[in-house]
């Protein structure tokens, strides 16, 4: 019986869904595969992300996972459309920048939206910014992905990339921030430091959501043992360990 649900990102900012998911799915079995030596997505051009997430998800699906999550906003962007038509059996769950409910608890102020620069420059986001796009400042996170595929997530190196970036919105009445890349949420702590008002909005508990009610449309739901986590990666041993460092930081 297909069990397993996969999870890819370019990286280890899926790890940060993947925490979420097993937090309120802990009986499930999860496959986790970062692509961690092609990282970072961002800056390369489209079809060149489309062939790595290609890759990348053609793995999960080699191991027959009953469910899909692409953990990553970048390659959902490029991607998402592309393997629902080839799979429509397959329950896919795909992620964007969390706009929506930022641009609902606006009061008066701005919104920042800190994402890679495909996720910014690809339809997917053109659309969302046709919707909720009032007051909203897209902002790059150039270096980012970089710091947190290091490890150097929580370093005073990480900290002054932030603020260097954040730094010429930093007078602004800003309400909230979105991380727009998963990589991202592990930098919350330097993000707050400079807008300390603001609230973060990320898109992993909604993901969560997403596949726990999709499973159960599907019927799909483990639900009667403990979990297992398979973690895979096109980079070496340390990004193994890293993947499990940040999962327990998680905590
Ligand atoms: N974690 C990814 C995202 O959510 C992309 C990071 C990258 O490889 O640039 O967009």
């Amino acid at each position: 019986m297909k069990d397993l649900i996969g999870f890819f990102d370019s990286g280890l900012g899926g790890i940060s869904v993947l925490h979420e998911a097993h937090r309120i799915m802990p009986n499930e079995n999860y496959i986790f595969f970062g692509d961690n030596k092609n990282a970072p997505y961002g800056p390369r051009p489209l079809e060149e992300i489309r062939a790595l997430t290609a890759a990348g998800i053609q793995r999960l699906l080699d191991r027959e996972v009953k469910a899909l999550v692409i953990a990553c906003n970048t390659a959902t962007s490029a991607y998402a459309e592309i393997v629902r038509e080839q799979h429509p059996e397959l329950p896919i769950v795909g992620m964007e920048p969390a706009l929506k409910p930022a641009h609902y608890a606006r009061h008066g102020g701005k919104v920042i939206v800190l994402a890679t620069d495909a996720t910014l420059r690809l339809s997917k986001f053109e659309r969302l910014m046709e919707r909720y796009g009032d007051d909203v400042i897209p902002v790059v996170g150039e270096g980012l992905v970089e710091l947190v595929e290091s490890g150097r997530a929580h370093s005073q190196e990480a900290a002054d990339q932030v603020r260097k970036l954040l730094r010429p919105y930093a007078d602004m009445q800003v309400d909230s921030v979105v991380l727009g890349c998963t990589h991202y949420p592990y930098l919350r702590g330097h993000i707050q430091a400079v807008f300390p008002g603001a609230q973060l909005f990320d898109g992993r508990d909604g993901t969560a959501m997403r596949l726990k009610s999709l499973l159960e449309e599907h019927g799909l739901t483990s639900d009667d043992r403990p979990g297992t986590i398979e973690y895979q990666t096109s980079g070496g041993e340390e990004t193994l360990a890293l993947m499990k460092r940040l999962m327990a930081w998680l905590d």
